[in-house]
């Protein structure tokens, strides 16, 4: 994992989960005040009490001591487009004309030379400067920006997930690859990607409006040929988006339909949106195990809709959470967290601050099928960790003055809390270079 086999410590409050808040309650989290994490060749060896495991480190081991700051598991987003990074905030604009307007205009620009790379680079810096040690990202259609951007995360030793979009139809020329090529394409992208070292590869048609039947089915035999790859694809995002799509595919049931008809949803298929759900497309999710993505910042910029958080709880449907960068406004999963709160408010639901600290730890680690390896401080876990200081914001320390428990303080660290709240960051035991600008 690390080619530094040194044991090294981090020193500081630790938090961390081991079940889900809304099954386990109080026993769901680990929080230790003066803690240490020790960590050896990139994965975790021990959390726990400093001084218990101080007397157990070697002599000379390095302790990056963090106090009074607060070490997490590092951030997971569940869904983010890497050729979006200019596309965010871009005005005025409902999905279908957004997609047509500003983002089909700005993932032509990664057929030039360079810009995949530029912006892979620039998607990573974001990320780790904003506490993310893991994504599952979209790609442009052009083959050369899912090498260029897996090629930028081997190269930092982040455990990332991407694919390249398959898109055939309703798209612009220079846009489009075929049903033969996107197979071709996407097949030697496993091959070359997929288990090298931390990067996993996600099977990427971007939505049924934009792909061919034939298409569907050239996305059905990758599965079946890479049944441990993702799939990630959008559903139900926008009542123009649902229309399009049913249009297109008059037998499916419904939207969820297309895709089971094409056995695309299953445990490993990560469908972004999931808004504008019927009570068979829950059913359906339920029974192949597929994950809804929800995607609160985007969600509202674009005016899509209000994620049924409790109703997929109810149907037994796993949730992922996500940023949706550029539909999204904000690379923070805290900043995603806080409008989460908001869309649930706003549907008479609720999301206590240990709900959403779980969300986008263990709990994205549990949807993306990767709770093995990421997500907490278990020993044997990958050590990606961020390190937060809830008070670097003049207004937050002020409000930090009332808090009365961990509970109160951890909630204000998601609803005020962003980027501007990371210490640091580490990958696989590193230290990361990047900071928030
Ligand atoms: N549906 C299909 N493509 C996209 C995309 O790029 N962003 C969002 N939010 N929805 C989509
Ligand atoms: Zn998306």
């Amino acid at each position: 994992m690390s080619k530094d086999h040194a044991i090294r410590a981090l020193r500081g409050r630790l938090l961390w989960f081991v079940a889900d808040p809304d099954e386990a309650g109080d026993a769901a989290h680990r929080f230790v005040e003066d803690g240490l994490l020790v960590v050896e060749g990139g994965l975790i060896r021990a959390a726990g009490e400093a001084k218990a495991l101080l007397p157990t480190l070697p002599a000379g081991a390095i302790i990056a001591d963090h106090r009074p700051h607060l070490i997490m598991p590092g951030f997971i987003d569940a869904h983010i487009h890497m050729p979006q990074t200019q596309v965010i905030a871009s005005y005025g604009a409902q999905l279908m004309e957004w997609l047509t307007r500003y983002t089909f205009v700005e993932e032509q620009k990664l057929a030039q030379q360079g810009h995949a790379e530029t912006l892979s680079a620039f998607l990573l810096d974001e990320l780790l400067a904003s506490g993310t040690t893991t994504a599952a990202v979209y790609c442009s259609v052009h083959a050369r920006s899912a090498e260029a951007f897996f090629a930028e995360s081997h190269r930092r030793n982040t455990r990332m997930i991407a694919g390249k979009v398959m898109m055939d139809r309703n798209a612009p020329p220079a846009l489009t690859d075929t049903a033969a090529s996107g197979y071709a394409d996407s097949k030697a992208l496993i091959g070359r990607w997929h288990g090298k070292g931390r990067q996993l590869y996600a099977i990427t048609p971007r939505f049924a409006v934009t792909s061919t039947p034939e298409q569907m089915a050239a996305a059905q035999r990758l599965v079946a040929e890479h049944p441990d790859c993702f799939v990630q694809t959008h559903i139900n995002e926008n009542r123009s988006e649902i229309a399009a799509a049913r249009e297109l595919y008059p037998d499916a049931a419904d939207y969820a339909g297309i895709y089971e008809d094409y056995g695309l949803l299953g445990r490993r298929s990560l469908l972004g949106h999931c808004i504008h759900m019927t009570k068979r497309e829950w059913r359906a999710f339920a029974e192949h195990g597929a994950v809804a993505v929800f995607c609160p910042t985007s969600n509202l910029f674009l005016g899509s809709g209000l994620f049924d958080w409790q109703r997929a709880r109810h149907e037994g449907v796993r949730v992922a959470v996500a940023t949706d960068i550029g539909g999204g406004t904000s690379y923070s999963m805290l900043r995603t967290m806080a409008e989460a709160y908001k869309v649930l408010q706003l549907q008479g639901q609720s999301l206590s601050a240990f709900a959403a600290l779980h969300a986008i730890t263990r709990g994205n680690a549990v949807a993306l099928g990767l709770e093995h390896l990421i997500g907490s401080f278990e020993t044997g876990r990958e050590a990606d960790i961020v390190v937060l200081d809830p008070g670097a914001i003049r207004s937050m320390a002020h409000r930090l003055e009332t808090v009365r428990d961990l509970a109160e303080e951890l909630f204000v660290l998601v609803t005020l809390g962003d980027e501007r709240n990371v210490v640091a960051t580490y990958v696989a035991g590193e230290r990361t270079a990047s900071a928030a600008a």
